[in-house]
């Protein structure tokens, strides 16, 4: 079937913003923020970060809401007419900004407000169309599918692009749809699904663990006849996340945070209140930034349970750790970081997304570690460019030895995805002279003020306007 052109919704601001009361109100007023107005730095492709190492880090960093699990919560919100309405949303995250317009071409009426306010209605939407301009900038998009799918009886998404980081197929999405009862054809670039008689629950065996299979596939059970079992489920925080919001959406879910979800379908859900987690990988990347440089870091509302693959690690390297609260402590002194061998698993194992700044770590540390990536096949695009700022990394196949260098010297070097971005960052901060990171639109899809938030703590940091010709 050829896919018609996206329906042109008119400008938010002619839309009523929803007001769906709910019995806890307590969300800040919204503001009528269009998703159109891009900010000035996001226009701003080919801005660059440029960084003076040798800084230590001193100061306080307010983690935002996970961006892994603000996506899918606005995904979950199509699955019900009434309004979803959001705490500590990451809302100026580029990758919240493209899904938001995935969503608005679909029929969805978004607002933001203050302090990660987020509220999504999506009362009449059409059955996708979800376009591949949008798509293409987010592999995240896809996560439409399943809630589409389970509330229209049919939709149609572009397949995604998102990060450079492998082939990143979405068969296991499909398969799991399939196994419900869906009808899948893949046409010109585009997926589309049906099931004009809606989808029944059945039992889904993961032949490998996926973050996004997982959820897109329990979003659509939600809904489904009967009881769906997933086998080899995920375990992220972020699913569990996505789970408590769909019960409280009054989805009938059991198993999460297990390998084995059970989510028996309901009629319809309803409009509910969430708070998005803590970033997990946001809060590491500061764990590594302050075990870098030495110094101590407290890091607001945010949680160390989750992140238990990466804190023995980084206590075997030489780093502290104290919890008050929802505040994190995190110190090094100024003796030597000693290193050790990582290897990156779904979760609880060690995460993918903080592989990249862990192997900047080991460029510092005394002796070597070895890094072993077992969840993508094309991860290691930052070690050319720590070898520019003369880190000693060996990689064969999915592993890399990382041979501690005295100093690492500033360079002009590429960020290549949003993780890898960040561990040039990380390298800047520590490396002797002028660290200059080109493309740095990576960094807006995953780090709300990332310069700002190292700036408030002693690094000596700037983003400034790039050359045209820089990408
Ligand atoms: C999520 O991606 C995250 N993205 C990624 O974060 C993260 O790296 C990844 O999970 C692993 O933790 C979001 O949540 C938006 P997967 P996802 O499906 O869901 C293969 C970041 O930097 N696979 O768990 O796409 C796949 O190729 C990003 O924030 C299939 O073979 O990851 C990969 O090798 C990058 N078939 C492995 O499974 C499928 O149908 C795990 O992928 C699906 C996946």
């Amino acid at each position: 079937m050829a896919p018609t052109k996206p329906r042109i919704m008119p400008p938010l601001s002619s839309v009523p913003l929803p007001r769906q009361p709910l019995p806890e109100e307590r969300v800040p007023a919204v503001a009528n923020q269009k998703s159109e107005e891009v900010p000035e730095t996001e226009k701003r492709g080919s801005d660059l970060i440029r960084i003076h190492g040798g800084k230590r880090l001193e100061g306080t960093i307010e983690i935002s809401g996970a961006k892994n699990s603000g996506l899918k919560l606005m995904c979950a919100s199509l699955l019900t007419e009434e309004s979803m309405r959001f705490t500590n949303m990451p809302t100026t995250l580029r990758d919240i900004r493209t899904l938001t317009k995935v969503l608005e071409s679909i029929g969805a009426t978004i607002a933001t407000g203050p302090e990660g306010t987020m509220v999504v209605q999506a009362k009449n939407i059409s059955n996708g169309h979800a376009d591949y301009e949008l798509v293409r900038q987010m592999r995240a998009s896809i996560l439409v599918l399943g809630p589409l799918l389970a509330r229209l009886g049919e939709a149609t998404v572009s397949l995604p692009g998102g990060c450079a980081i492998g082939t990143r197929p979405i068969d296991l999405h499909l398969m799991g749809l399939e196994k419900m009862g869906a009808q899948i054809t893949l046409e010109e670039g585009y997926v589309h699904a049906s099931a004009p008689n809606g989808l029944t629950g059945a039992d889904i065996h993961f032949p490998k663990v996926s973050v996004g299979a997982t959820e897109n596939v329990m979003m659509a059970a939600t809904l489904a006849k009967g009881v769906t079992t997933l086998y080899n489920a995920a375990r992220e925080p972020e699913i569990i996340d996505l789970g408590e919001c769909l019960i409280a959406m009054g989805a009938k879910i059991t198993g999460l945070g297990t390998s084995e979800i059970k989510i028996t379908g309901v009629d319809k859900l309803f409009g509910a209140l969430h708070n998005v987690i803590a970033d997990r990988i946001e809060t590491g990347t500061y764990m590594i930034a302050v075990a870098l440089t030495g110094g101590t870091l407290r890091l607001k509302n945010t949680q160390l349970k989750f992140l238990n693959a990466l804190v023995g690690p980084l206590k075997a390297a030489g780093v502290s750790f104290d919890e008050e609260g929802d505040d994190v402590i995190v110190h090094r002194n100024g003796n030597a970081l000693v290193g050790t061998d990582i290897m990156t698993e779904p979760y609880p194992g060690f995460p993918t997304d903080l592989q990249a700044q862990f192997m900047t770590m080991l460029t510092q540390c005394q002796g070597a570690g070895m890094v072993t990536e077992t969840v993508f096949e094309n991860r290691f695009m930052h070690v050319p460019e720590l070898g520019r700022m003369g880190a000693n990394i060996t990689v064969h196949g999915g592993s890399a030895i990382v041979r501690g260098v005295k100093k690492l010297k500033g360079a002009d070097v590429m960020a290549t995805d949003l993780r890898a971005s960040v561990a040039l960052v990380l390298a800047g901060l520590v490396a002797e002279g002028t660290t200059t990171v080109h493309r740095i639109y990576h960094l807006d899809r995953g780090y709300e003020n990332l310069v700002a938030k190292l700036q408030a703590c002693g690094a000596d940091i700037e983003r400034v306007r790039g050359r045209n010709d820089d990408d």
